[in-house]
């Protein structure tokens, strides 16, 4: 096999564990339309989903990083990936009633706070009106019966304080990416409460809901400006690894948590309709809530570099100093519970990183996390 060549599996359920669960069969056959597949996490749900033997139809532009774990995991020959715009509404309304979904997830956003700074129209014009677009879509589109946009921990005013915040906590937003998923809500309750209200759900049968996740790592996120990857090209190139907010609390999780939040949160959509409508917070429990210069050393540690952070020189433009999620609803009313700590999480991700340095397959290393996750 060549270096970071992927496998392909026949018997996929085989991979993750023997025998399926009620969850993977759930998933087997579904239809399932994903915005933002070809994306960090939209990766990760796509080889999940393939996995369990869903029919995933994904619709993004094409993957924003170099290297590209979508690109790596070479599963566009396993779903149907559509490369387009999500603020071309005609385009997606076509593409969505080909696909005719059961479960819609969308996830297409310019989802860095740097960015947002520079170029704020685009930011809101992909995860506003991206957002309104997908709703339009849904409504042309018959065989829709759940709807769950992916928002962010940074949808809530911050107040500044160290304090966890519960679903029902004012929306805000001081930069322009915060304030676009601020928005994005505002839009998914608004369509929610017109078009698919839960007292008419016999009329309509659409479900709809938002999850808020907190700072997601894991193994394939290249993206710029974000602690993890980050370090990952420092180790990699041996350059040096430089921090700007040593001392920001930050709610991070392993994406496989949020994932099989969102995989919960639309089997019980799907199952329960109304009953499970509206907003969750998918965060990791409070202990997991550490500030940037913690990770930057436990990455280190796990990594079994000698390597020291500095602290990136210049002015920076805002981001909060605390956020945390208070994760109870989830936790109660869906069952959800976060698996893996803040320690296995670093440490799957440096497990990640040293199977691609070393050539093995990526979608084999994520196939076996996926594994151990299930189990
Ligand atoms: N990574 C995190 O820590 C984190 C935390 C909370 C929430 N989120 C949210 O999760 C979702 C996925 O984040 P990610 O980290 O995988 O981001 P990512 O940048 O890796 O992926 C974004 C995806 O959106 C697509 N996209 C961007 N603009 C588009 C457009 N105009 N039209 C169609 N597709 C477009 C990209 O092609 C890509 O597939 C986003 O909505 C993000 O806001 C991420």
């Amino acid at each position: 096999m060549t270096k970071h060549q992927s496998i392909s599996s026949k018997d996929p359920l085989h991979i993750i564990g023997g025998q399926a669960s009620k969850h993977q069969r759930f998933w087997k056959n579904r239809r399932v339309f994903l915005t933002g597949h070809s994306g960090f996490k939209g990766s990760w749900l796509s080889v999940w989903l393939i996995s369990m033997g869903a029919r995933v139809t994904g619709y993004a532009l094409k993957s924003p990083t170099n290297p590209s774990l979508f690109e790596l995991l070479n599963i566009k020959k396993d779903m149907k990936s559509i490369t387009a715009d999500i603020r071309d509404l005609n385009r997606l309304k076509k593409e969505m009633k080909k696909a005719r979904p059961d479960i819609v997830i969308h996830m297409a956003a310019q989802p860095i706070v740097r960015v947002s700074y520079k170029n704020p129209p685009e930011t809101f014009e992909t995860n506003v009106i991206g957002t309104v677009n997908l709703f339009e879509a849904v409504r042309a589109c018959k065989s829709v019966r759940v709807v769950l946009n992916i928002t962010t921990d940074k949808v809530y005013e911050n107040k500044e304080v160290d304090k966890a915040y519960k679903e029902g906590e004012c929306l805000g937003g001081y930069d322009p990416y915060s304030a676009s998923k601020a928005c994005s809500e505002i839009v998914t309750a608004s369509y929610r409460d017109s078009f698919f209200n839960p007292k008419d759900y016999k009329i309509h049968k659409v479900s709809v809901a938002s999850a808020r996740a907190g700072n997601v790592i894991g193994g394939g996120d290249w993206a710029s400006d974000r602690l993890v990857p980050d370090f990952v090209r420092a180790v990699l190139s041996g350059g040096k690894i430089e921090i700007r907010n040593p001392g920001a609390t930050r709610p991070w999780q392993h994406v496989l948590d949020p994932l099989n939040g969102y995989l919960m949160l639309c089997e019980k959509l799907y199952n329960n309709g109304p009953k499970y409508t509206g907003a969750w917070n998918i965060g990791p429990d409070l202990k997991d809530c550490k500030s940037v210069g913690w990770i930057a050393q436990r990455f280190c540690e796990f990594w079994g570099s000698s390597k020291t952070c500095s602290i990136q020189k210049g002015k920076h433009p805002h981001e909060a100093h605390f956020l945390k999620l208070d994760n109870t609803k989830a936790k109660k009313q869906l069952g959800w519970y976060p698996k893996w700590d803040i320690n296995e999480a670093i440490s799957r991700v440096v497990e990640w990183t040293k199977a691609y340095e070393a050539g093995v397959s990526v979608r084999e290393v994520c196939e076996r996390q996926i594994g151990d996750f299930e189990a």
